[in-house]
Formats: C-alpha cells, structure tokens, sequence
C-alpha cells in the first residue's frame, strides 16, 4: 500500500510517496522520499490520515508522518495522531529526542538513559566512531578557549572529562575547573580518570539549564557535543552566559551539518555502521541510533550562532572542523 502525500514547499508543490507496506507496524522508521526537497518523513505510528492530508478516503489505513525539511532539519509538518484534533496535532510541550516526538517533561529522562547505559564503553566508542578525531576537534577547543594560569572555567556535560582534563593544565594551580554533567554515571567514570591521573577537580552532577553558581563567575564555559542533548537549549545558552564573567567566552562543540557532498557518505556511515558498531562494542545499538538521529536534529551552524546571539553574547563566530562534521561556535559575554 501506498501513502501518497502532497505538499506546499517554497515555490512548489512537492509529493512523495512512502511504501509502507507491513513495515509500518515496526515505526518509527526514517524514509528518504524526495531528493531535492524533502528526505526525512518519520513514521511514527499507524493511524488513519485524514483525507484531506494525503488525499486518499477518510478511514482509509496510512501512516502519521512527520516531516522534516532537509536543509534546517526543522519540523514542517506533523500530522494527525490517532484520536487528536489537528489543532492538538503539535503541541508547544513537545520536543524531539532524536527523530521521536517526546513530552518535554519526558526528553531528560530518555537522553539519562542513554548516557547511563553507555557511559562505561562512551571513551572507548568515541575514538572508534570518529576514528580518534575527537581528539583533534577538542584540541581546536582547548586551542581557541586560550585558558591562562588562575582563571576559573566551567565544563558542562563534560561526560569523562576530556576538556576540564586539559583545561585544568593551562589553568594550573591557581585556577578552578569545574567537571559537571547532569549524569552521574558519565560523571562517575570522568572523576575516575582524572583523579587516576591526580587529578582532583571540583566536580558536580548539575542540569546546564539551572546552573548551580554565581552570575559573572567564570572567564571561560565549555560544552562539548552536550548541548544537542538538552530539552531547552536557550534557557542553557542563557545559563551559560549568565555565568560568564564580563570579557568571559563560552566554547560550543557540537555536531552540525556536514558539506554536501559528504552527506550520503556520512548519511549511510551514520545509520548504517554507528548503531551497528554500538551494538558490537557498547551492546546497545539504540543509543547510537540516537546518536545519529540527534545530530541531524540539532540547529545548523548559522541557526546555533542566532541562538547564541540570542542568549546575549557578542562578537559570535563559528569554525567548521572536518567539513563542517563538527563546529566550533564562540561567543563572549560582554556583560
Ligand atoms: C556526548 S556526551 C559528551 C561528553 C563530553 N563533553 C565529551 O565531549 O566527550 C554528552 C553529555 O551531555 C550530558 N548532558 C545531557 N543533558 C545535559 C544537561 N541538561 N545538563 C548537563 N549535561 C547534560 C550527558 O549526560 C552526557 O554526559
């Protein structure tokens, strides 16, 4: 059976179809229907689409889909859910985790799951995944936050520690860097490495959209491929710089959207080898999944560097490292 679906974007109208034949009943599923407009439609669970939507008989049994436009990654279209108006159909409360459309109240609770389940193998599989570029893109990091002897920086999510572990030798004894994660497991294995390495750091399980300290404490703020991860990313944005001193600069590393002609590549390296890889060596093939899903949903480098300026910082520039895999955004707080 076929869902035919009919869509204003842009200039045009665009259709695709989605062939759902019994694979529906193992939704959520990820469906490239459209080359140039539209890649991604999720299907979220069976239902019956209102005739209007798709053009096909009122009752007749077709999909919930979401769709997504490919260039921003932003939700264009949700439609019906079984037993909804289509006023009720997206509502303000909701966000995604991944490709799922998850209650707020319910993302942090699913993305802890995650990180406590691949928090012992998470040091093991990063350098697998990116085949040990992490290394570099936080040496860029460490390279561009410029920490000097005493100053006070702040790591949130900073998982095992890597960034506070090199933010730490610059700051040198004078200076205070703070490990934090929300997740005790993940921050549980990080004070373990630092402290095997003698290192004693302050470190704390804190939440980066409520953070636990002074305003206009830290010359520096650090977060590395945490922030895609939070509920309210500008409400931890704000944080962040809340926390800033004036002249302070907050670092943001994160995946972002890779050059185009290395999607497909990268596109089929993500859905295809990192959840197969999680299932081999970390024995959980869905936080991987997540994983790649979660990349794809994050804003793109222009809309993260709006966010930032949103958030209140100044003089915002972002670096693209490996084609763009990754990005850099910075921005300082002017106070
Ligand atoms: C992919 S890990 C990154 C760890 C480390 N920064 C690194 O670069 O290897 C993401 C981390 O973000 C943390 N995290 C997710 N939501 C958070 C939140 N709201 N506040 C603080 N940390 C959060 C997770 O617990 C996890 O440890």
């Amino acid at each position: 059976m076929y869902v035919k679906y009919m869509k204003r974007h842009g200039s045009g109208a665009v259709y695709g179809k989605i062939q759902t034949c019994g694979r529906i009943a193992y939704a959520p599923t990820v469906y490239i229907i459209w080359r140039k407009y539209v890649r991604f439609v999720k299907i979220t669970h069976c239902c019956h689409l209102p005739a209007k939507m798709v053009g096909c008989k009122p009752g007749q049994a077709g999909a919930c889909i979401m769709m997504y436009d490919w260039q921003t990654m932003q939700k264009t279209h949700t439609s019906q859910e079984p037993g909804q108006s289509a006023g009720q159909a997206q509502s303000d409360s909701s966000t995604h985790f991944g490709f799922q459309t998850v209650a707020e109240t319910e993302k942090a609770g699913k993305v802890a799951e995650v990180f406590h389940s691949v928090a012992q193998r998470y040091d093991v599989m990063n350098d697998l995944m990116s085949m040990g570029l992490h290394r570099a893109w936080k040496a860029f990091t460490v390279g561009r936050a410029d920490v000097r002897p005493g100053m006070k920086v702040l790591d949130i999510a900073g998982g095992t520690g890597d960034l506070a572990r090199a933010f730490a030798k610059k700051a040198g004894a004078t200076g205070e860097v703070w490990l934090t994660d929300i997740n005790d497991s993940m921050l549980r294995v990080g004070r373990d490495r630092l402290t095997d390495k003698g290192m004693l750091l302050p470190t704390a399980v804190c939440d980066a959209e409520k953070l636990p300290f002074p305003s206009g404490y830290f010359d520096r703020v650090s977060v590395a491929f945490g922030l895609r991860n939070m509920t309210h990313k500008d409400h931890a944005l704000s944080e962040m710089r809340r926390v800033l001193k004036p002249g302070g600069k907050l670092l943001v590393l994160e995946f972002s959207r890779v050059a185009k002609p290395l999607a497909p590549a990268y596109d089929w390296y993500s859905f295809k080898i990192l959840p197969w890889m999680g299932q081999k060596v970390a024995g959980d093939q869905e936080s991987y999944r997540y994983l790649a899903e979660s990349i794809r949903m994050h804003p793109d480098q222009e809309t993260l560097a709006g966010m930032l300026e949103q958030a209140g910082l100044s003089r915002v520039r972002y670096f693209n490292l490996s084609a763009g895999v990754v990005a850099l955004h910075e921005g300082i707080n002017l106070g």
